[in-house]
C-alpha cells in the first residue's frame, strides 16, 4: 500500500467539491487524505491505462475538451483518459475555431456546451477564466490551465510521480528537499505543485528563479501558513540544487510577458547532467512538466540527461493518464464501479 489510508469517510467528490459542484479548479480543494484517496483510484486505473484491462464505466458520456491555448499533453491525455473509460471526446482548439472569435462570452459558451457534453476540460490564457466557465454550469469542469493561475491536474500527476518514485527508492516525501527551478512567476504548474506538496510535513523548498521571475508572494504566504516547511529563494542554480531529492525544472513562459523580465536569465539556469552530478546524489529525481524548449538559446532542461535513469519526465507524462482517469471517475461519480467493470483485453 503506497499511501496512508484516509481517515475521512464519504464520497471523495463531495469532499473535494468547489462551491458545492463537482469541479476541479484548484489544488486548494484537496487535503492530504483526499489527494491520497485519488491516487489509490489512479493505481486502480494503471492496468486500463496500460491496456492490460478494459473498462467502459463512462460509456455514453461525452467530454468537451476546450483548449484556447496551445497544448499537447494535457489535451491529448485528458481525451485519451476519457476514451479509455469508454467515453467519447469533442475537441475545440484555439479561439479562431470557436465562436468566442465572434465575441461570444464565457457564460454563453459554457451554458451552451453544458447541453451538449457531460464534462468539460478547459484551458484558457486568462487567470480565473476557467472558474468563470464553472460558475455558468453544473456539469463537471476541470481546469486544464488558466493563464499563470493554476494547473491542478498537472500538479496531481507530478505529486503522484514523486510518491511513486520515492516508493521505488524507499524514501518518504515528509522531510524531503524539493528544488523548483525556472520561471516560478508565470509557471502555473509550480504554483499548483508547491501548494500540493505543502500538504506534507517538514519539506525544504529551494526556489531557484532568475531575477524578476520569482514565486509570487501570495503562493509563498499560502505555503507558509501550513507551518513546518523551510523555503529558501536563490538566483544560483548550484546553490539551490545541492542535496535536492527532487529537481523540478520549468520553461520560461515567454508567451506571458514582453521579455524585459528575462534580464539575467542565461544558460546558468539550465538543468543538465554536469550540474546534477555535481550537486545531487544517485537517487535524485529530475522532473519537468514539459514542454521543454528545444529551440536555440533555450535553457530549461538539457537533452544530455535523456538516457539517465534519474530523469523521470516520461514516467511523469505516462502518469497523466491514470491520474486524469481517476479525476474523471471521481467527478462523474463512477469510481466505485471501476473495480467490477474490469475486463481482459
Ligand atoms: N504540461 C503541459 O501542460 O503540457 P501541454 O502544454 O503540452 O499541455
Amino acid at each position: 500500500q503506497k499511501y496512508a489510508q484516509s481517515a475521512q469517510s464519504g464520497p471523495l467528490r463531495q469532499r473535494i467539491a468547489a462551491d458545492g459542484k463537482h469541479q476541479l479548479l484548484s489544488v486548494d480543494q484537496f487535503s492530504r487524505e483526499s489527494v491520497e484517496e485519488l491516487f489509490r483510484i489512479a493505481d486502480l486505473m494503471q492496468p486500463i491505462a496500460r491496456r492490460q484491462k478494459v473498462s467502459r464505466v463512462l460509456e455514453g458520456a461525452v467530454l468537451g475538451n476546450l483548449f484556447f491555448e496551445a497544448s499537447t499533453r494535457t489535451r491529448v491525455s485528458f481525451g485519451a483518459a476519457f476514451c479509455r473509460l469508454g467515453g467519447s471526446v469533442c475537441d475545440t482548439t484555439g479561439f479562431t475555431f470557436s465562436s468566442m472569435a465572434k465575441g461570444e462570452s464565457i457564460y454563453d459558451t459554457s451554458r451552451v456546451l453544458s447541453g451538449y457534453v457531460d464534462a468539460m476540460v478547459i484551458r484558457h490564457p486568462d487567470q480565473g477564466s476557467v472558474a468563470e466557465f464553472a460558475r455558468a454550469t453544473n456539469i463537471p469542469v476541470v481546469n486544464g490551465g488558466d493563464g499563470p493561475g493554476e494547473h491542478p491536474s498537472q500538479a496531481l500527476l507530478d505529486l503522484y510521480t514523486i510518491l511513486t518514485e520515492f516508493s521505488r527508492l524507499g524514501k518518504l516525501l515528509d522531510g524531503a528537499h524539493i528544488a523548483l527551478v525556472g520561471d516560478l512567476k508565470y509557471g502555473r504548474t509550480v504554483h499548483s505543485l508547491i501548494k500540493l506538496l505543502a500538504l506534507y510535513r517538514g519539506l525544504k523548498f529551494t526556489l531557484v528563479a532568475p531575477k524578476g521571475l520569482e514565486m509570487p508572494d501570495y503562493i509563498l504566504e499560502q505555503v507558509g501558513r501550513h507551518g513546518g516547511h523551510v523555503i529558501e529563494q536563490t538566483h544560483s542554480l548550484e546553490e539551490g540544487l545541492v542535496g535536492a531529492d527532487v529537481i523540478y525544472a520549468t520553461r520560461v513562459q515567454k508567451e506571458r510577458f514582453s521579455g524585459e523580465d528575462l534580464e539575467g536569465y542565461s544558460a546558468d539556469f539550465q538543468v543538465n547532467k554536469a550540474i546534477v552530478d555535481q550537486c545531487c546524489g544517485p537517487d535524485v529525481i529530475v522532473m519537468h512538466p514539459l514542454p521543454r524548449d528545444s529551440r536555440e538559446g533555450a535553457n530549461d532542461l538539457s537533452v544530455d540527461l535523456n538516457d539517465d535513469p534519474r530523469l523521470a519526465i516520461f514516467r511523469q507524462t505516462d502518469n497523466g493518464i491514470p491520474v486524469r482517469m481517476a479525476i474523471f471517475a471521481v467527478l462523474l461519480g463512477v469510481e466505485g464501479l471501476v473495480q467490477h467493470s474490469l475486463r481482459d483485453v
